[in-house]
């Protein structure tokens, strides 16, 4: 079965050319000018669009129990709401619940398989270390389990211990599995926290005033010692602070493998937000942080110190007690609320898989400050590459996954809850005025987003089994 996508612009991360693009079944089989087929079973003319490859988001939370509640968006409706903003590969995360890696990867599978609509990805937490964990590392990589998370905060939740980082760090490094690292300091934090509360401290701007940007930039610090040390690859999770891209700077310019990526929240919120009345539904960790901040990271990822904006997707209800319909059925997870008089209750984390690419699009594209390669190349072909998917993922070449976008950059948009797919109740942009937005996507060449409408299906996605880590970005 063959589809020519016509009279489009092709975007990659290196070039812009107007040519002709050829699917056949779940691949690209051409790319180039004036091509034909005589039983092509669709043309679709994208006379005005451009062609892109579609978006890589290596960072969401689908399904993720916390604080006695669940990230409100499973492996369905999270992949779903990815399509529709024009994501087509998501990675998520592997909880270690127990010491059996590759048990607790076949679990997450088990659901996830046939719940995904688009292609997807692991990584393995290790929270927890031991002889046998060690053993298990080296054998995620006949899984397709290229990458592992590691933290220096949540203690006695999922943080380890600076000589277990490294020697998860060595481990990695040894057998071509990239480490992630959530940046934060751990003791501080706790410290902190208990402080607040005892000050009766509880409104969700201390979430923020209790995990302070220090910490992170320190904690960048440690983890590119760790990695020198450990002669080995290291990527920090969701960069929030000025600081931290310093650090990124400093370590790459000194030969450190060290690698990073932001989310747009960083771009585009500060902890006043967290002062507002509904100031909940911005609680994430680590926490938003100051304008200059903003700046700082908008410089490393035009200077390529922050190689991938991902989302870090973890959304929760704003109200979980008042249902939604979706997909015409009403839902109610329940979510911010919890945390109503304590803020140490509130489940962290934000919705953001779908909005990425329409408001990246817009502020970036549209505003003259990057070009729609280094778009691409930072939502797309570098975390593909970074994460052992390219050239299958995050490029446009003959034989890669047909997961494609014809975007349209004129189309306008006052983005929402309304326009967004997320299985939650409020959104970050909301009343955002955005030009340029997804029209058409197709996931590995069948059409699941055209024009608002929906067709993709639960089970259509596969897991993608990841190369080992080839190198830096
Ligand atoms: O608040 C967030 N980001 N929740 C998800 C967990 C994490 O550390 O990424
Ligand atoms: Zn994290
Ligand atoms: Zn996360």
């Amino acid at each position: 079965m063959q589809t020519l996508i016509k009279n489009g612009v092709l975007a990659t991360a290196t070039k812009t050319e107007e040519a002709d693009l050829l699917i056949e079944d779940d691949k690209i089989i051409s790319v180039g000018q004036g091509l034909t087929v005589e039983d092509a079973v669709e043309v679709i003319d994208a006379r005005g669009l451009y062609v892109l490859p579609g978006g890589v988001d290596v960072h969401v939370h689908l399904d993720l129990p916390m604080f006695n509640t669940v990230s409100s968006d499973d492996h369905y409706t999270g992949t779903k709401a990815a399509a529709c903003g024009g994501t087509t590969t998501v990675i998520d995360f592997v909880s270690q619940e127990t010491d059996d890696l590759l048990g607790c990867v076949a679990k997450l599978r088990q659901k996830a398989d046939a719940r995904v609509a688009v292609d997807y990805g692991l990584h393995m937490n290790i929270t927890h270390l031991n002889p046998r964990v060690e053993e298990q590392i080296p054998l995620l990589v006949k899984e397709g389990v290229t990458s592992l998370k590691v933290f220096t905060a949540y203690n006695g939740r999922l943080r380890l211990q600076d000589h277990e980082i490294f020697r998860v760090l060595r481990i990695a490094g040894e057998h071509g599995l990239l480490t992630m690292l959530h940046a934060e300091n751990g003791d501080l934090i706790e410290l902190l926290v208990q402080e607040a509360c005892l000050n009766d401290r509880k409104s969700p701007v201390w979430h923020a005033r209790t995990r302070p940007a220090w910490g992170a930039v320190e904690a960048v610090m440690r983890g590119a010692a760790l990695a020198a040390v450990a002669q080995a690859p290291l990527y920090i999770v969701h960069i929030n602070t000025s600081g931290e891209v310093d650090m990124l700077r400093y370590a790459r310019d000194h030969g450190v493998q060290l690698m990073g990526e932001t989310c747009p929240q960083y771009l585009f919120f500060t902890e006043d937000d967290l002062a507002r009345p509904d100031g909940a539904g911005w609680v994430c960790s680590p926490p938003l942080r100051t304008a200059a901040d903003q700046q700082r990271i908008w410089k490393g990822l035009k200077e390529k110190t922050v190689q991938v904006i991902s989302t870090d997707h973890c959304p929760f209800f704003l109200n979980g007690t008042k249902p939604i319909l979706y997909e015409g059925k009403e839902v109610a997870i329940p979510g911010k609320e919890l945390g109503r008089d304590d803020f140490t209750m509130i489940p962290n984390g934000l919705p953001g898989v779908g909005d990425r690419l329409p408001v990246l699009w817009t502020k970036m594209v549209g505003s003259g400050e990057f070009s729609i390669n280094e778009f691409v190349a930072l939502t797309s072909t570098n975390p593909a590459r970074i994460f052992g998917m390219y050239p299958r993922k995050g490029s446009l070449s003959p034989g890669a996954d047909a997961d494609i976008v014809l975007w349209d950059p004129r189309l306008e948009v006052v983005y929402g809850v309304a326009h967004a797919q997320q299985r939650t109740d409020y959104n970050l942009y909301e009343g955002w005025k955005l030009t340029g937005y997804p029209l058409r996507v197709l996931s590995r060449g069948r059409t699941v987003y055209c024009d608002g409408t929906w067709s993709g299906k639960p089970g259509n996605g596969k897991f993608i089994h990841r190369a080992a880590f080839t190198g830096m970005v």
